[in-house]
């Protein structure tokens, strides 16, 4: 039963906050276990091609080399099988050494192990790969479809209505390749002991990293334990587990002692996915580059269907096979980039049509999703424009281009719409309350650095009145009851409800026994009469001060807790609602036109996004979107080299992303409607949603200072000159 004093909804703290701080949070690559060895990739220096020798004969040779594993010498691994709805899919179903062939520049060709990382480094200098290279195919201006379309949405008459509008906008808009650059790189330590495998990792996605392993090696469930219990954020990278992974497992295999292997920043340009380049030419024909060996669809065709009103639609998006690593989701993928084609595209009718880019969105407003032809379970759009208008001040806009200045600077105001699908998967979650007025909770979900423990702490808060500091949680290992991965949004909505269930049956536990236990105050009362209020047992109809603490139950029955575990799933009425959130992006660019300098100058953000279970940290994942919005708009791009497919900026210096001097003044407001059709609280996601629509709200404001367009991302200050 909720409490009154409620912690939901306010400002919680982050209960792991201290231990990070204090460095006391372990994150997997800073294990260190008994006899471990090292391992050092050594990555194709080809983009296309085959191995036609492998001379590891001088690296053998170095101090402290302990093996050198490769296509040629290594037990066969298989590949998953790939489901997703099964939670086994991996961030690349090839295993490395598989063959001789190279698909992607820096693919794993073998690894080098020595008893410590320096001598794995030195050796790896020193294995002479020799390659029969092909000329990859890198390029983004090819972009001719080989296969039928992967997707295809059609309604309406499309050709006949593009040729009766009274407006027409034939445009094409760029996004280009973006890598995950989370501050936690990747890394495995694996080690077999007897016939189990531990794997200590850093991953969003505890669960389905253990069935792929097993799925890989071919060995039982039972005899993995999968170990992630803090992350220093993943953007989709650590969804699904990557090659380097298996070959930490082989070589700890082989070598019968712990391997660790961490992967380099510059590695992570190529071995652990990316966010794929797309073209998009509106009314929406998508094209989108994906690796030799994979399939992988950004979805950008998803969100034209049901954004806006629009009787005649075709959203169509074609696959091109490209020599690069292998791409994956990387946050809000599929809504982000296509968000940037659609969202500018409005601004670009609103120009033509010279009406306010707000009143194009309310004239074009879907009541109802027009793609799958469902209610929206709770959507308050229209409320977000009106807020963000008003407390960004947008009466004041002048429309005219160039037209607002500052000092030297000209400034333009840009905003665009942000939505995010909502959704709930399946969760277990075992809470006990224990005789020291403690609790516990625990399940095999992660925390991904978003606050998933706090969420935890603060939902037993809600139904037991123990305190925060009194609540333990534990995440990140398969050895707990199974939770779901952290992605799409959905890992809130989907644990919620488990815990609530969980921890009401701990707490129903409790007052069962309070009615059935000799010498207890409430000897022989309906456990229906009884509840708890701030960790006490007491009459419903008396105060909690005139009742008992809990652990007061479990003393008299000699026990040291109680549990509750409980398994929960969507309900199946959802799929009768159509959920998303939704939200507005406002924001002002300054340009000095005499240094040619772009800036984002102040920022809003409106979302309708159910309802916040933490304030605090809601609002660092909304501010912490936009501030990747801004890399995304002015700065992020993975450039490849034509010759041999390297990703030549694989470095902070060269791929810059968004650091504090690039981060303005920046706000955001929730609207509070829970969305009570998805759970109990009515809480939807919201690590994704505020990235999308960021990159066009700045484009757009571009526009509005200098009249130049920008359809490519990033915007360069040539594209201003
Ligand atoms: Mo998110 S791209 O589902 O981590």
């Amino acid at each position: 039963m909720p409490q009154e004093s409620s912690v939901i909804g306010k400002d919680i703290t982050r209960v792991d906050g201290v231990m990070k701080v204090a460095g006391a949070a372990k994150y997997g690559v800073e294990y260190s276990l008994e006899n471990m060895a090292w391992g050092v990739g050594v990555g194709s220096t080809i983009g296309s091609g085959k191995i036609v020798s492998i001379d590891s004969s001088e690296a053998e040779k170095m101090p402290g080399v302990l093996a050198i594993l490769h296509h040629g010498n290594t037990q066969k691994l298989y590949r998953p099988a790939n489901s997703f709805e099964d939670n086994s899919r991996p961030g690349e179903s090839r295993p490395p050494f598989e063959d001789d062939q190279v698909y992607y520049y820096g693919q794993f060709v073998a690894l080098v192990v020595a008893d410590t990382f320096e001598r794995a480094q030195e050796a790896a200098f020193r294995v002479v790969v020799k390659y029969d290279a092909r000329k990859p195919d890198v390029s983004t201006n090819e972009l001719t479809p080989k296969d039928p379309p992967s997707i295809k949405n059609e309604r309406g008459d499309v050709d006949s209505a593009l040729g009766s509008g009274a407006v027409k906008l034939d445009v094409t808009y760029t996004t280009p390749v973006e890598t995950h650059n989370p501050m936690e790189m990747h890394a495995t330590i694996a080690s077999w002991t007897k016939d189990k495998l531990t794997l200590y990792e850093t991953s969003q996605g505890v669960v389905n990293h253990r069935n792929c392993a097993a799925e890989v090696l071919a060995i039982p469930l039972e005899s993995i334990e999968v170990i992630s219990r803090f992350i220093g954020s993943g953007f989709g990278s650590k969804l699904f587990p990557w090659p380097h992974s298996w070959m930490a497992a082989l070589a700890s295999k082989q070598l019968g002692r712990p391997v660790k292997i961490s992967v380099p920043r510059s590695m992570m340009f190529t071995t652990v996915g990316h966010r794929p380049f797309t073209r998009q030419r509106i009314q929406h024909e998508i094209f989108q580059p994906t690796s030799m060996i994979a399939d992988y669809v950004e979805n950008c065709a998803e969100v034209t269907s049901m954004l806006y009103s629009c009787p005649n639609l075709r959203a169509i998006q074609y696959l091109i096979h490209k020599n690069i690593g292998t791409p994956t989701p990387m946050r809000g993928p599929g809504r982000t980039p296509s968000l940037f084609a659609i969202e500018s595209s409005m601004d670009e009718l609103a120009v033509k049509l010279n009406l306010d880019p707000i009143e194009v969105r309310l004239r074009n407003y879907a009541e109802t999703d027009e793609g799958s032809k469902r209610p929206f379970s709770s959507k308050h759009l229209r409320e977000a424009y009106q807020t963000g208008a008003e407390k960004f001040g947008w009466s004041q806009r002048n429309p005219k281009v160039g037209s607002m200045t500052k000092g030297n600077e000209i400034l333009g105001w840009g905003m665009a719409t942000c939505t995010w699908p909502a959704g709930r998967h399946n969760a277990e979650v075992r809470v006990s309350l224990l005789a020291d007025g403690t609790a516990r909770a625990v399940c095999a979900t992660q925390d991904i650095g978003t606050g998933t423990y706090t969420i935890f702490a603060a939902v037993v808060c809600d139904r037991t009145g123990i305190p925060l500091d009194k609540i333990r949680v534990q995440l990140g290992d398969t050895a707990l009851p199974p939770g779901p991965t952290s992605g799409g949004s959905s890992a809130t909505s989907t644990v919620l409800p488990a815990i609530v269930k969980a921890t009401d049956q701990a707490v129903s536990e409790v007052l069962r026994l309070a009615a059935l236990t000799a010498g207890s105050p409430f000897e022989k009362a309906d456990p229906k009469s009884l509840k708890m209020t701030g960790g006490r047992v007491h009459r419903q109809d008396q105060s909690p001060e005139s009742g008992v603490p809990f652990p007061d139950i479990l003393n008299l029955r000699r026990l040291s807790g109680l549990d509750g575990q409980a398994k929960t799933e969507a309900p199946p009425e959802a799929k009768q609602y159509s959920m998303h959130s939704f939200g507005a992006h406002f924001c002002e660019v300054a340009y000095d036109p005499g240094i040619a300098r772009l800036r984002v100058s102040r920022w809003l953000t409106v979302i309708d996004g159910g309802r916040m279970i933490n304030l605090k940290t809601s609002r660092n994942q909304i501010l912490g979107a936009v501030v990747m919005g801004i890399g995304m708009a002015l700065f992020e791009e993975t450039i490849y080299d034509p010759r041999n497919g390297k990703p030549v900026n694989n470095n902070f210096a060269d791929y810059i992303v968004t650091v504090n001097a690039d981060a303005p003044e920046m706000d955001c407001i929730f609207l509070d409607y829970p969305d009570t059709k998805l759970n109990e609280y009515g809480a939807r996601g919201i690590g994704e949603i505020g990235l999308t629509g960021c990159a066009s709200a700045i484009a757009n404001a571009t526009y509005h200072a200098t009249g130049v367009r920008v359809r490519e991302l990033p915007i360069r200050i040539e594209n201003l000159l």
